[in-house]
């Protein structure tokens, strides 16, 4: 029984010893040049995996992501008795907490206006609302949509959250589900995406949901860039359906050097580093995974594969 490992050596100086400590009876394989026995391969961490893995290690259980997401995987291909796992560490939700948190403020306060003023050596003052006047709502209540409405409470935004199933929420509307999608988005002044990329979301971030926020609403999206669809997203910008925006991921990354994105007046751009995991964090995290699994006890991180999150 043994712990393939399929990622960047940075990590594995970190997961090698750390998993030997903490699973001393599983060997650690570090590539696929370290298999001796492809069928002793019972659990996988990686973030991207070889297409025929399941042919050439027949009995895997567990497939572990390196990453919060789970969808470089393809679905489709995997076995049914392999189980996926998502990564959740406490530094992931800690530092989308502060970069929603950055996102909504920036935005909140017209920072991509004066940052154009400032280049434009232009002293000029606009009115902004009162937070408590603004109304932000996250798409997406799971690990990290609940801490990022949590952090955004602090700032007495009147707050909403969209999420598949309904929820009970301290101090935050909550809407569920396609249904009530559009009474969502009307009351939404700052959205917020914070959704697993699934065949149901992808491309969700288009001309008909911008068209149905308030007109001039802003875009916080730190999902996946594959949620968005980037000509409806210049279209919005430019009639002014959307404000501005802050992205942390495109589509395609990196963005392509001369897309218009790089320089637009309204748009405030990083290279998709709103998380990032910690090493030693994971490798925990990974045991505890291994040990749950065989101990028959609940998974965390464990993804329903139906729904692909
Ligand atoms: P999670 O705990 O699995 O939560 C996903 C949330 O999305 C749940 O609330 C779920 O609703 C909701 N959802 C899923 N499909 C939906 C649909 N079709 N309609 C409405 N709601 C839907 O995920 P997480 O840990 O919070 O992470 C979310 C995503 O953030 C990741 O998958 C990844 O794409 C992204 N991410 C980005 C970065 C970055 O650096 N930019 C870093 C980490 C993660 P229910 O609660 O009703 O199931
Ligand atoms: C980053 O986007 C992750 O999924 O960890």
């Amino acid at each position: 029984m043994t712990l393939l490992y399929l990622s960047s050596p940075a990590r594995a100086r970190i997961w090698q010893p750390m998993l030997q400590s903490a699973l001393p009876e599983i060997p650690f394989w570090d590539g696929l040049e370290a298999v001796e026995d492809p069928a002793a391969v019972r659990f996988v961490a990686c973030w991207t995996i070889p297409d025929d893995l399941s042919d050439r290690f027949p009995n895997i259980e567990l497939l572990i992501s390196v990453g919060a997401g789970v969808d470089q995987f393809d679905f489709d291909a995997l076995p049914e008795g392999v189980q996926v796992v998502r990564m959740i560490t406490r530094r992931i939700g800690e530092m989308i907490r502060d970069y929603v948190t950055l996102g909504v403020l920036a935005l909140h306060r017209d920072l991509p206006t004066y940052l154009g003023q400032q280049r434009a050596a232009e002293w000029r003052a606009h009115t902004v609302p009162l937070a408590r006047r603004r109304r932000v709502g996250v798409m997406g209540l799971g690990q990290l949509g609940l801490a990022a409405l949590d952090a955004l409470g602090n700032f007495g935004f009147q707050l909403s959250g969209w999420s598949r199933s309904t929820k009970a929420l301290d101090g935050a509307k909550n809407y569920a589900g396609m249904a009530q999608l559009p009474d969502f988005l009307a009351q939404t002044d700052i959205l917020v995406c914070l959704l697993p990329l699934t065949p149901e979301t992808r491309g969700i971030l288009n001309a008909d949901l911008f068209d149905q926020l308030p007109e001039g609403a802003g875009l916080v999206h730190c999902g996946r860039g594959e949620h968005l669809d980037p000509g409806a997203l210049l279209e919005a910008l430019g009639t002014g359906q959307l404000g501005s925006v802050m992205l942390d991921v495109t589509n395609p990354e990196p963005l392509p050097p001369g897309d218009p994105l790089w320089s637009h007046p309204n748009v405030i751009l990083t290279p998709h580093v709103a998380t990032e995991t910690d090493f030693a964090e994971g490798a925990e995290f990974c045991a505890r995974v291994i040990r749950a699994h065989l101990a028959g006890a609940a998974i965390p991180g464990l993804v329903d594969k139906k729904r692909r999150y």
